[in-house]
């Protein structure tokens, strides 16, 4: 099968902040232990933003590494998109801070709201901008400081999240590589499965809002664990299916990083045997929309997924978000 390259990434790199959180230490905070989260989760280790640390912070520093690996200057960036659910503030948008911290003076920047699918949804967007020759250079990223929304007193969700930033200059194909498929979709009819309810028009900011703790994440853990197998292995098995790829020819699945169990049921699906899926939930966490861009910059770094390989990214999220693409990296 022959495919029509739009445009490729160029330069890939992540951030995470430097303060871990065990385990050990969570065991310390809640009613929780090591065998537990590692058993229901296969989690180790997250990174939490130091105080003052903000969201763009560490998304600047994917972004220079990023910007220095595809060899071109913070002023040739045309758009800059960041997934993010958790910006520096109410707004303006966290990529315009980031194009300040950047130089990136040229750029238009914004930020898409689509959780754990946030980076999945804006290389979408990167590769239909590419395709339509409108623009040529674009930086998009998935960031997160989730430890600023998560409740930590709450043990069935604070042992989950981390914080951590992606980073990816898509600029045109040399036509022999790059994305060969993006699919996106969402159901909004289950965004009340994970959801912030709080500091937004619905529940604004008053003391009875921060009493009902609206302001921090809620989650429903098993409802949404069933949705994510199901709404990730439907779109994997049609991004396949589109593209007449099979799973022997993918050299790599790098799947959203949230459960071991989900991705353990995402590669079954797709028949795809567990060596080829990279997992790293254990050293980083769920960080949502910055999940992929972590996974593929390792796996990148450890000699997992390399030029010309095809590979395959696949993402659920709170809205609920799903998407999938198919590239030849
Ligand atoms: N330590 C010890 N016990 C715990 C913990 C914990 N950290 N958390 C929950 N439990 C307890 C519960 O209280 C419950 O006890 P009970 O029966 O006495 O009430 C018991 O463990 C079982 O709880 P479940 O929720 O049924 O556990 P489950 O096996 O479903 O695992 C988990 C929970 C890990 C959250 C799982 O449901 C999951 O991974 N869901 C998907 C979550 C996810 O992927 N979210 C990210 C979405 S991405 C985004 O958009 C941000």
């Amino acid at each position: 099968m022959t495919y029509q390259y739009k445009s490729m990434i160029t330069g890939l790199a992540f951030s995470v902040p430097k303060k871990k959180m065990t385990n050990a230490d969570f065991e310390k905070i809640v009613d929780t232990t090591d065998e537990w989260i590692t058993e229901r989760t296969g989690m180790k280790v997250r990174y939490i933003g130091e105080e003052g640390q903000v969201t763009s912070d560490i998304c600047t520093e994917a972004a220079q590494k990023a910007i220095a690996e595809a060899g071109i200057s913070p002023l040739d960036i045309d758009i800059i998109i960041l997934g993010t659910i958790t910006g520096d503030v109410g707004f303006p948008a966290t990529a315009c801070f980031v194009q300040d911290k950047l130089g990136a003076e040229n750029a238009a920047a914004f930020d898409i709201s689509a959780a754990c699918s946030g980076f999945l949804y804006g290389l979408t967007i990167a590769d239909a901008f590419i395709s339509t020759g409108m623009y040529k250079n674009i930086l998009v990223m998935g960031g997160e400081m989730l430890s600023r929304i998560i409740d930590y007193t709450d043990r069935r969700t604070c042992v989950l999240f981390g914080d951590g930033a992606g980073a990816a200059i898509v600029q045109p194909s040399d036509g022999n590589r790059g994305i060969i498929k993006s699919i996106i979709r969402s159901d909004g009819r289950l965004a009340e499965l994970l959801i912030r309810p709080g500091c937004g028009s619905k529940y604004p900011a008053s003391q009875e809002m921060i009493d009902k703790k609206l302001h921090f994440l809620q989650m429903a853990g098993q409802e949404v664990f069933k949705a994510a197998v199901k709404s990730m292995g439907d779109v994997a098995v049609d991004i396949l299916e589109q593209t007449q790829l099979t799973s022997e020819e993918l050299a790599l699945l790098v799947p959203h990083q949230a459960n071991h169990r989900i991705i353990s049921a995402l590669a079954k699906r797709i028949k795809m045997p567990m060596e080829k899926v990279f997992i790293n939930v254990e050293r980083y966490g769920n960080t949502s929309a910055a999940t992929i861009p972590i996974a593929m910059t390792e796996a990148r770094d450890e000699g997992k997924l390399k030029r010309d390989d095809y590979c395959l990214l696949v993402s659920f999220g709170g809205g609920f978000t799903v998407g999938a693409v198919l590239l030849k990296y």
